[in-house]
C-alpha cells in the first residue's frame, strides 16, 4: 500500500447509509460496535458517543433522531469522523472523562478495554457526569476483556442496570442515572527512568502506550541511536520516550502521534523545544517537512486488532520525509516481518541489535 492509499479515505457502506473509513482507524467491521449500533434505543434528545472510532455507533445514535456528539482521541478515526458528520453533528477532539456534566440523556460507548482498566474506568466517570438525572448509558464489551467488571463498576456509578443483548462472548447493557456523579481524581502520574546517567520524569495520562515504565523496543533502540542525530522525526512517539533522551543531542525534534492523551503526555514531557502534532503518520506535516534521521517504534494493534498496515505506512513516510543520507531506525518485536518492507525502499537496510526485539537501520542513498 502507498502513503497515499494509506491517506486516502473511502466511502463503505453500513446499514442506513454510508460511513467514510481508511486504514489505521477503528470501529468498522468490529462485532462490539455492530452489536451496540444494533441494539440502541432512543432516549432524550442528546447523545454523546465516547468510544466513537469511525463512527458506526454516531451513526446509529443519529438514526434514532437524536443530536449526537462524538469524542474522539484518534486522529486517523477523526479523518473518518470529519468526512462522514462534519455538518450533521458535533465531531470533537477530547479525553472522555473530560466531558461536560449534566449535558446529555444518552451516552453510548463500546468499551475501550484494550487501553486499561484505568482508562476504561475513567470513560465510564466521563459517562456519568455527562448524563443528566434518568439518563441512559449504553455500552458494549466483551466477557473475556473485563465486560462484567465495568458492567458492575457502571452500576456503581448510575445505578439500576441491565443486559440487553449478548452475541458469542459479547455483551451490550444498558443502565440508567440515578445518583449524583463524584467529582474526576487526579489523572495525570509520572515515573523516573535513568538514561546514561541522567534522571528523566515522564508524565503521563491513563491509556498510552508502555505508561509507568519505557518498554524494552525502546530502550534497545535509544542504545543505537547517533551522538548527533542532527533533525529528528518521531513517529507515533507516544508520550516522548524515545524523543526525550534525544532532546539534548538533536538540533531540532518532531514528534508524531495518532493519539490525543499520548500528544497531551508528550506535550508535557518535550515542553517547547519540541513540535508535538496530532497526526496520523505523516498527515500534519507539510510536504516539504523532511529530516535526518527518522526513529520509531511502529504500533501492530488497532482497537485490539494486528494490523501492519499502519506499521508500513510508518515505514512509507519515513522514506518520504528522510532527507537523501539520511537513517531510519525502528524497533519490532523479533517476529515482525519488517525487513521485506524496508529492503522494497531503502538503499541498505541492517539489522543492530536483536534481543526480544530487533533494531533495524534503513538508509536512504
Ligand atoms: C509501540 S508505541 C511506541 C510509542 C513510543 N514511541 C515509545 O517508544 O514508547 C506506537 C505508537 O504509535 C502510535 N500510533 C498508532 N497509530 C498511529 C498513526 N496512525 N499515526 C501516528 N501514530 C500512531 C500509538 O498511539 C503509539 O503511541
Amino acid at each position: 500500500m502507498t502513503l497515499e492509499e494509506y491517506h486516502t479515505l473511502r466511502q463503505t457502506p453500513v446499514p442506513g447509509g454510508h460511513l467514510y473509513t481508511k486504514p489505521g482507524a477503528r470501529g468498522l467491521a468490529d462485532p462490539a460496535y455492530e452489536l451496540l449500533a444494533r441494539y440502541l434505543e432512543p432516549h432524550g434528545e442528546d447523545a454523546l458517543d465516547l468510544n466513537p472510532g469511525v463512527g458506526l455507533v454516531t451513526h446509529a445514535l443519529h438514526r434514532l433522531g437524536l443530536a449526537v456528539q462524538a469524542i474522539e482521541t484518534s486522529r486517523a478515526s477523526l479523518r473518518c469522523l470529519e468526512a462522514s458528520f462534519g455538518n450533521l453533528l458535533r465531531v470533537t477532539r477530547g479525553l472522555p472523562w473530560e466531558t461536560e456534566p449534566a449535558s446529555v440523556d444518552l451516552v453510548a460507548m463500546v468499551l475501550p478495554a484494550n487501553r486499561g482498566t484505568q482508562y476504561v474506568e475513567l470513560s465510564l466517570l466521563g459517562a456519568a457526569r455527562a448524563l443528566r438525572p434518568g439518563g441512559r448509558l449504553w455500552i458494549a464489551g466483551s466477557k473475556d476483556k473485563g465486560f462484567e467488571h465495568y458492567f458492575k463498576r457502571a452500576q456503581e456509578l448510575l445505578g439500576f442496570g441491565l443486559l440487553a443483548g449478548r452475541a458469542g462472548p459479547l455483551r451490550v447493557a444498558v443502565l440508567e442515572k440515578e445518583k449524583p456523579t463524584g467529582e474526576l481524581p487526579e489523572v495525570w502520574q509520572s515515573f523516573v527512568w535513568n538514561f546514561r546517567g541522567e534522571t528523566l520524569r515522564f508524565a503521563y495520562l491513563p491509556g498510552v502506550f508502555s505508561g509507568g515504565h519505557i518498554d524494552p523496543g525502546s530502550a534497545l533502540l535509544l542504545q543505537e541511536l547517533p551522538a548527533a542525530p542532527g533533525h529528528v522525526l518521531d513517529i507515533g512517539g507516544g508520550y516522548g520516550a524515545l524523543s526525550r533522551p534525544l532532546q539534548a543531542r538533536a538540533q531540532s525534534l518532531t514528534l508524531l502521534e495518532d493519539d490525543w492523551p499520548s500528544v497531551l503526555s508528550a506535550r508535557r514531557n518535550l515542553g517547547e523545544g519540541a513540535v508535538v502534532l496530532h497526526s496520523d503518520v505523516d498527515e500534519a506535516l507539510t510536504p516539504s517537512h523532511t529530516f535526518t534521521t527518522i526513529i520509531a517504534n511502529p504500533p501492530f494493534h488497532v482497537g485490539g486488532l494486528v494490523v501492519l498496515e499502519t506499521a508500513a505506512a510508518f515505514v512509507e513516510a519515513a522514506y518520504a520525509r528522510l532527507e537523501r543520507g539520511g537513517n531510519f531506525y525502528l524497533v519490532a518485536n523479533r517476529f515482525l516481518p519488517y525487513e521485506p518492507l524496508l529492503e522494497a525502499r531503502f538503499a541498505t537496510v541492517r539489522t543492530l541489535a536483536v534481543d526480544s526485539h530487533k533494531v533495524l537501520l534503513a538508509h536512504k542513498g
